[in-house]
């Protein structure tokens, strides 16, 4: 039986809403405010919640963000004033998948859930994550960070309904992979992945690129020729760049999205296909809507399941095994034998907010591929948009790095690296590495290494939890730490002047394995 939960701080609102849902035999528990509603989340399993907006202790937009961040495939209804439409509308790119405008009338309300839950169906109780997604022609999709193992299980869930996908995100962060790997781990993987870029066919073909034409039906129709949903029939159709199709073709997707059959350019007679609808765009879709450039009813088709992939800034816990996978590829391509990343061109890559995202980390990758002549990517051969980072930090650094800035981390750093790699002796179980002397340009190189690689750390603001936030800075301390002095467990204590004991006893709270970094 479908569990539903309902959250609003009216008890009058709350019995109403809770009565006409027991009558449709759904069973229904109730929440006064943001705050009860996750901890009941949290604690039992709901597949839909109804969400006032306007809450005491915690809005209903706060909810919205811990119920998806708890458990994404929980459908979320936002219950609004008329006042409050706008949050209602912003609220389905947190992932609600609808609104519904106070008064509720109870029909209407149950019919949205009826609509909600089929769509949903099959995708509860299925759990899984991989650190990686194979895709045909050896590419992968890599995903190491929370961020993306939360997308892949979404992924996991998604590929197993029909039910349209709208994935967002901003240029780069591999919309397209999304959609690869919602079609290739489906039932329908043994048939076609089709797409269209609809930014790139000229609006006067668009509706043959989509539907065919019959001979003759245009000037320059000279055979008779099928569209893409034919095309894909059986399997997925991408419509890539969704936000760029113009309001005739708006309409006419609507309805083969609504019917499933459609009519080619000129002919008399409809075609029927079943195909999988996956869009993507990095445009402001409730933005185009209230500019009346995109069609409301359109995009609620569509995103009935919203994937948002962050951005590479917002995960730069992918970085290193993004960088790994480009560079096994390059080698292949190259025919180089390049082995990795020298720690210093590390923690510029990490430092850098990567505009382009993995598209631009990739470029990235592979001009440091033609100019690199080591058996390592070094700082040097990074693009000036990267290396020109390190300058900067040296000469000028902000105030809050100065202290760590007393020698040269380029010299520093690359006598660190060696002296640190001509001293494999000492790494026993124990976790004491011995007393090795390193200078201190050493030392400050290493720390600089650290302090880069902290720049990335981001504060959970939105919990605003003091302990969830500190110990999250100190797990990420230790880890930064243990890689600048290669999983060392003395010169860690001793340069993040941390007590040995200290520094052990909170490497296992967080299971940090020193040996890990040597
Ligand atoms: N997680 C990932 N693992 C491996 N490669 C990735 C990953 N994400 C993106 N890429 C690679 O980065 C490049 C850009 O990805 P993709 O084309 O999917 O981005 P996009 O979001 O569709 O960008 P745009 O909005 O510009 O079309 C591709 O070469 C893709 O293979
Ligand atoms: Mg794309």
């Amino acid at each position: 039986m479908f569990r539903v939960l309902v959250v609003d701080d009216d008890a009058d609102l709350r019995l109403s809403v809770a009565s006409a849902l027991s009558e449709s035999s759904y069973l229904v528990d109730q929440a006064r405010d943001g705050e009860e509603c996750v901890n009941k989340v949290r604690a039992g399993k709901y597949n839909l919640v109804l969400l006032d907006v306007n809450m005491p202790r915690m809005s209903g937009m706060e909810a919205l963000k811990e119920i998806k961040a708890h458990d994404p495939s929980i459908i979320v209804i936002i219950l609004t004033a008329f006042s409050n439409i706008r949050d209602a509308v912003e609220s389905t790119k947190e992932g609600a998948y609808n609104y519904l405008e106070k008064p509720i009338k109870a029909e209407n309300l149950v019919y949205m859930i009826d609509k909600a839950l089929k769509a949903h169906n099959m995708v509860r109780n299925i759990t899984f994550s991989a650190p990686v997604i194979k895709l045909p022609g050896d590419t992968e999709f890599i995903g190491q960070s929370t961020e993306m193992k939360r997308i892949f299980s979404v992924i996991d869930k998604l590929s197993r309904v029909d039910t349209a996908v709208l994935i967002r995100g901003e240029s780069g962060t591999g919309k397209e992979l999304v959609a690869q790997a919602l079609h290739f781990n489906s039932p329908r993987k043994d048939n076609r992945f089709v797409t269209i870029n609809c930014s790139a066919v000229p609006e006067n073909l668009i509706e043959s690129e989509f539907f065919g034409h019959e001979k003759g039906s245009f000037t320059g129709a000279d055979s008779r020729k099928i569209g893409k949903f034919q095309y894909a029939d059986g399997g997925t159709l991408f419509l890539d760049e969704i936000g760029d199709i113009s309001p005739a073709m708006q309409v006419k997707l609507l309805r083969v999205l609504q019917e499933k059959k459609f009519t080619p350019v000129g002919a008399n007679r409809e075609v029927e296909v079943n195909v999988r609808i996956v869009a993507a765009t990095n445009r402001n879709l409730e933005e185009m809507i209230k500019r009346g450039e995109f069609r409301e009813d359109l995009f609620y088709r569509l995103n009935v399941l919203p994937v948002q992939l962050p951005a590479l800034r917002e995960r730069k816990n992918d970085i290193e095994a993004l960088v790994r996978y480009f560079i096994d590829k390059f080698n292949q391509q190259h025919h180089k034998s390049i082995s990795g990343v020298g720690l210093e061109a590390m923690a510029l890559l990490r430092a850098h907010t990567w505009p382009g995202n993995i598209r631009e980390l990739e470029n990235v990758i592979e001009h440091a591929f033609v100019i690199e002549t080591g058996s390592e990517i070094t700082s040097p051969s990074l693009p000036e948009s990267i290396s020109g980072a390190h300058s900067r930090m040296a000469m000028n650094p902000p105030d809050d790095e100065r202290v760590f800035l007393t020698s040269s981390p380029s010299s520093g750093l690359q006598a660190m690296q060696s002296a640190m790699n001509s001293d494999a002796t000492d790494d026993d179980d124990s976790g004491d590495d011995g007393m090795m002397e390193i200078s201190d340009a050493q030392a400050s190189a290493a720390i600089t290494v650290a302090a880069s690689a902290l720049k990335g750390f981001k504060l959970d603001i939105c919990k605003l939890d003091f302990q969830a936030n500190k110990e999250e800075f100190e797990r990420q301390f230790l880890i930064s730490a243990l890689k600048a002095f290669k999983g060392r467990i003395n010169q860690t204590a001793l340069h993040a002047n941390i007590p040995k004991k200290t520094l052990l006893r909170k490497l296992e709270k967080y299971g940090i394995i020193a040996k890990e970094y040597v």
